[in-house]
């Protein structure tokens, strides 16, 4: 749920909590005062119709004269008058109010308000009086009074809801300088990925320069060297010579071999065909030859023939490293290599049984910095550190829609 979203439920949500609890307090105070009011206006009818009653008979037959008497009386307040004959025939019934004639409070609202004073009935010789409470006059004017109130602070509160909201969206919206510098580092970010992926392939370059200087110049020359070997010790009948010539040419061929491995590593097949399984299992086969003793397991998943050129030399170059850090820090006996070619991104692991490290970015060396450089260059992530089990971890995640921007 967005913040803005979070701020207006919970502005919406005391603004609710206000409204009710106005509108309770009030409820309150009307029942409250009408029950007060209808207590009075009942109390004062009775007393005067007590006493009109007690002296009606002086004046003649009582229900005559008390009939006389209320409709000159006409409506009391808040009080239905009614007058009936000792054998039940209704006489006299006083008037319906004039006062806001015609309308009613809705039933709900009556019931809320209804009060709990009770009918009077006042006997007297030939008749008795009905005074009924009638509350309905009181409780209209609470309801309107309500009503008015209620639409009042309903209003005032729609309207602070909005001055709140607004207020809240231009303390919320970024200034134009947050605008701006935001702009300006997305961009400092996007040159400095160009500047590194320029960075690296001036190395690649590098790389594949050296590699052909060592390649033409050094491994011509150590070819040429076995073949004067060669020649003498063919040529020489002398024991020491052919020997001496023998042991130049292994040595020549050591050199040749340790130079030719130096080229592969330099400018491995990677570059000149970007196949990063067969690349892969090339540097797998190379690595097992050369340390026997550490057991080096390699799950390759999905195609990984078909990345471009930038994504596999960087995977490549990553495991490169990672594998070169095992020999030099691991102490490992085994390591495992996963790389996988999922739906959109490329996932490679490279772990090992080794001592591990759990400080490995915060030291002094470059191989990892630069991995994590070249990965962040292509749009992905490198994480590092201890597995639970023992050992170290490395993984890369590359995405494979090639935006890395
Ligand atoms: N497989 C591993 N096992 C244990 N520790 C490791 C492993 N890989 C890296 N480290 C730790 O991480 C540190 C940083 O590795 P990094 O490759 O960045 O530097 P380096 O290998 O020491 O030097 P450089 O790579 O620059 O020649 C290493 O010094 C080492 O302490
Ligand atoms: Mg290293």
């Amino acid at each position: 749920m967005s913040l803005r979203l979070r701020l207006n439920l919970l502005v919406a949500a005391l603004n609710l909590g206000f409204l009710g609890a106005l509108t309770w307090l009030l409820i309150d105070n009307h029942r409250n005062s009408i029950q007060e009011e209808i207590e009075a206006a009942h109390r004062v009818t009775v007393q005067m119709l007590g006493s009109a009653a007690q002296t009606s008979p002086v004046f003649g037959p009582a229900p005559v004269v008390m009939v006389n008497f209320l409709q000159s009386l006409g409506r009391v307040r808040a009080n239905d008058i009614r007058l009936y004959t000792a054998d039940g025939v209704l006489r006299y019934s006083s008037p319906p109010s004039a006062y806001k004639a015609g309308r009613t409070a809705p039933d709900w609202f009556g019931g809320l308000m209804r009060s709990t004073v009770e009918a009077t009935v006042i006997g007297l010789p030939g008749a008795r009086i009905e005074i009924v409470p009638d509350a309905s006059r009181a409780v209209l004017d609470a309801w309107d009074s309500m009503t008015a109130i209620f639409l009042l602070g309903l209003g005032f509160v729609a309207m602070l809801h909005v001055a709140l909201l607004l207020f809240l969206r231009r303390l919320l919206r970024p200034t134009e300088a947050d605008a701006r510098r935001l702009v300006a580092t997305t961009q400092e970010l996007a040159e400095n990925r160009e500047v590194m992926r320029l960075i690296e392939a001036g190395i690649e370059q590098e790389r594949k320069r050296l590699a052909r200087e060592l390649h033409d110049e050094l491994g011509q020359s150590v070819t040429a060297i076995r073949l004067i070997a060669t020649s003498i010790s063919r040529s020489s009948e002398a024991p020491g010579v052919t020997q001496g010539a023998g042991k130049v040419n292994e040595i020549a061929a050591g050199l040749y071999d340790s130079v030719h491995r130096i080229v592969r590593e330099l400018r491995p097949a990677v570059l000149e065909q970007p196949d990063l399984a067969a690349a892969l299992a090339d540097l797998g086969r190379e690595w097992r030859i050369r340390n026997p003793d550490i057991d080096l397991s390699m799950v390759l998943e999905g195609d990984l023939g078909d990345l471009g050129e930038e994504l596999t030399l960087a995977v490549f170059r990553c495991v490169q490293e990672a594998l070169t850090n095992v020999l030099k820090h691991a102490g490992a006996t085994r390591v495992r290599l996963a790389v996988a070619q999922r739906e959109d991104r490329l996932e490679a692991i490279i772990e090992d049984d080794g001592q591990g490290e759990p400080n490995a970015l915060a030291g002094s060396g470059h191989g990892l910095v630069g991995m994590r450089e070249r990965v962040a260059t292509l749009g992905g992530s490198l994480e590092t550190g201890m597995r639970p089990e023992g050992g170290f971890r490395v993984s890369i995640v590359l995405p494979l829609a090639g935006d890395s921007q």
